[in-house]
């Protein structure tokens, strides 16, 4: 039986990599260099610094720069990604997110939020969705990032103590399956089956999706 049901934020809720894109690119142009979309595939659902890290590769710029400098242009980046945040609206929540949140609270089971992401709050704040989560974990409140299973664990204990295997994840992320497996709890891929191989199982998006039909074809796989 579900009695959690955790959700990943950037590329499950709301299209963010976007914005990661544009401000990561900006980065990349003034140190010299192109930053393509499919190098930007490489940065979802990765951390800010380890972002950073693939950004340098990509120019061939690693290990060129000391922490201090590093820690300077994340910042840089991230001052250009809040700028482009604070200008969502709610029109940005992805297809069928909310009919499907709203089925899935009404059938009893809680949500939460569990978010890489250190500007969560900025998100859910633009978006107006903040009070359909029991529990928001987001970036700033853990140590290890996924594929550790720290923030979804954390997610369950927020809950009230749901037990792992009583939850479920959607991720769009291969780390963040990853993360609700190590956490011995369901993953639900939001993306493509080739790429979230692992996952228990996948939709392409929430448009059209119910909570029903995922919550019976879980209990069909035991934890
Ligand atoms: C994840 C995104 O949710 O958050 C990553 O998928 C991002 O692309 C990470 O790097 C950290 O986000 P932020 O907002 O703290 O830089
Ligand atoms: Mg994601």
């Amino acid at each position: 039986m579900i009695r959690g049901a955790l959700f990943d934020l950037d590329g499950v809720i709301v299209d963010t990599a976007k914005y990661h894109y544009l401000a990561w690119r900006r980065l990349a142009a003034e140190l010299g260099f192109g930053f393509s979309e499919a190098d930007n595939e490489r940065l979802k659902g990765v951390s800010r610094m380890r972002s950073l890290d693939i950004l340098l590769e990509v120019g061939g710029m690693q290990g060129r720069f000391s922490p201090q400098e590093k820690e300077e242009m994340a910042e840089r980046k991230n001052g250009w990604y809040v700028e482009y945040i604070s200008r969502m609206t709610p029109d940005e929540i992805l297809p069928g997110v909310l009919p499907f949140l709203e089925e899935v609270r009404a059938d009893g089971v809680r949500t939460a939020l569990g978010s890489a992401s250190k500007n969560t709050g900025i998100i859910l704040a633009r978006l107006g969705i903040g009070e359909l989560f029991d529990a928001v974990v987001d970036g700033t409140m853990v140590s290890r990032t996924k594929p550790d299973p720290e923030v979804f664990l954390k997610c369950a204990a927020l809950l009230g103590d749901v037990p792992a295997g009583e939850c479920v994840v959607f991720e769009d992320a291969v780390a963040g399956i990853e993360a609700a497996h190590a956490g011995g709890m369901y993953g639900v891929g939001v993306g493509s089956p080739e790429v979230l191989k692992e996952a228990d199982l996948v939709i392409p998006g929430f448009a059209g999706i119910e909570w029903t039909e995922i919550r019976n074809q879980l209990n069909t796989i035991r934890k």
